[in-house]
This record gives structure tokens, C-alpha cells and sequence, in this order.
């Protein structure tokens, strides 16, 4: 796809998300204890994902004729495609459930293996963040660009808690141990395609997490990647779309944490 188009394209799927988004919106405080189904251990859902994603699949379907999904509620089957849009249509579940207002959309659409668009919408905020590959990353109708590249202990960094795999708690709280003793600060925001937006925008510094889906991190990717952020795995390779660990940050910042990374993981 040319850039011309695939600007065009993020312009018109960055209005479905906002539609999308006030729908979300109108359900807060709504759900009742009945309609949330428990997935898996504190993998919590509601008609509000499921719908949302049914919107949003509909909506791009109109967008792109014949594009594959991959989505978190599976409310269409995943296939694969030379493109495909990977969607969490509610990150920050836990949140939306508990009236606290963090959570956000997240899209991207995936050509040939490489992340070509991204938006993170965060509904309480009117924040869309969004990316198209050559085409910079932006909040609204601002260029956005990671922290430039501070001393560490002057970073703020923001992770994700695990929550139902305990497998690795101890590196992870190795590592945990040493950031909230370097660095200015933790956050977790309990949305990881926030987090990554925040990274990207230079909110935080830089961002670490395990057990994630693609779902979770495919747009949040090319925000960081096009802010002129650093993304690897835990190992300090590629494989950080599919492979449920990610570490993005600035330059310095992603170098400072993945050095203490690699000494637990
Ligand atoms: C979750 C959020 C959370 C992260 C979890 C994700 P969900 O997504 O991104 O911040 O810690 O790993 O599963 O379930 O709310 O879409
Ligand atoms: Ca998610
Ligand atoms: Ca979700």
C-alpha cells in the first residue's frame, strides 16, 4: 500500500475507533457482576469487549476488502493474510470493570509480518495515538517522540504486574527490586497499549512486561518504533510480537533496562 493511502486509511479507521471508543464509554458502571465471564484465571470479559470488537471488525472490513483478524474475543476467526488487523478492542478490562478510568482500543494492521499502522485509543482521555509506517507517530494532531535519552535514575518506567502466570515472579521481581531502586519511579496502568502509547509519547521512559499478546503490543510497536524508540524481547531480539515479552524505550533507557533484564531473565 502506498503512503498516501495507507495515511488515508489511518484517518478513516482512527474515526471508527473514536465511535467505538464512546461506546465504551457508555457502558461504564453498567456491567453487572452476571455479565462478566471469567476467561482464565483474572482473564476477565464482557459484552462490551465482545460488541466492541464487533464493531470495529465490521467497521474495517468496510475498510479493507479481504484483510485477515487476528482479535482478542475471537468474535471472527483468526486467519492469517497478506494483511491482517490485530485488535484488542478493550485493554485495561480489569480497569473498565472497576470504574477506573484507564483503558483504551487498540489496532494495528500487519503486512507480510511487519506492523505497518497502529492506534491506541485511550477513550477517557480523547487520546488517539497513532502511526503509519514513514509517517511519524502522533497524539491527536501532535508529533510524538520518546524521552530523549535521560540518566536512568532519572527515568520513569511503567510495567504490568503477572497476574496469572507465576512461573518467572522471582526475575521479575529482580528486576522490579532494581528499577524502583534506580529509577525515579514504577507506574502500572493496568493497559499495556497505554503504557507503550505513554513510552511513545515520552510520559514514561520505557516500559517492560511479560505474558503479553499480540493483541496487547502490536500497536504500541510502531508508536515506538515511529517515535524513535528501541523494542525488543527480554533476550534482546525480535521476537516481541508473538513471543509475550517486551521491553521499549528510549535509546539509553531501553540499553539501561535490558542490561538488568538480562541478568534474571
Ligand atoms: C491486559 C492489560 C494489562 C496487562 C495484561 C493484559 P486486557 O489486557 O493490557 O495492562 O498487564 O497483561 O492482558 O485483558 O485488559 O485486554
Ligand atoms: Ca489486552
Ligand atoms: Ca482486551
Amino acid at each position: 500500500m502506498e503512503k498516501p493511502q495507507l495515511e488515508k486509511l489511518c484517518y478513516s479507521t482512527r474515526q471508527l475507533v473514536a465511535e467505538v471508543g464512546s461506546f465504551i464509554k457508555k457502558e461504564v458502571g453498567k456491567v453487572g457482576l452476571n455479565s462478566i465471564e471469567t476467561k482464565s484465571k483474572n482473564s476477565l470479559v464482557s459484552y462490551v469487549d465482545k460488541t466492541a470488537e464487533k464493531r470495529l471488525v465490521s467497521g474495517l472490513q468496510a475498510r479493507l476488502d479481504g484483510a485477515a483478524f487476528l482479535t482478542e474475543e475471537e468474535t471472527i476467526v483468526a486467519s492469517e493474510g497478506t494483511y491482517q488487523w490485530i485488535i484488542d478492542p478493550l485493554d485495561g478490562t480489569t480497569n473498565f470493570l472497576h470504574q477506573l478510568p484507564i483503558f483504551s482500543i487498540s489496532i494495528a494492521l500487519r503486512f507480510e509480518n511487519k506492523i505497518i499502522m497502529g492506534i491506541v485509543y485511550e477513550v477517557n482521555n480523547d487520546e488517539c495515538f497513532y502511526a503509519y509506517q514513514g509517517g511519524g507517530a502522533w497524539l491527536n494532531d501532535e508529533k510524538i517522540s520518546v524521552s530523549s535519552n535521560l540518566a536512568f535514575e532519572d527515568t520513569l518506567i511503567a510495567t504490568g504486574f503477572p497476574y496469572y502466570d507465576f512461573q518467572h515472579m522471582d526475575a521479575y521481581f529482580g528486576v522490579l527490586r532494581n528499577f524502583v531502586e534506580r529509577t525515579r519511579g514504577i507506574r502500572r496502568m493496568g493497559s499495556a497499549a497505554v503504557d507503550l502509547a505513554y513510552v511513545a509519547c515520552g510520559r514514561f521512559d520505557g516500559f517492560f512486561e511479560y505474558s503479553l499478546n499480540a493483541w496487547d503490543v502490536a500497536a504500541g510497536i510502531i508508536l515506538i518504533e515511529e517515535a524513535g524508540g528501541k523494542v525488543s524481547d527480554f533476550q534482546g531480539g525480535n521476537d516481541y510480537l508473538f513471543g509475550k515479552n517486551i521491553v521499549v524505550g528510549s535509546n539509553a533507557t531501553h540499553n539501561a533496562m535490558m542490561e538488568t533484564i538480562g541478568q534474571h531473565f
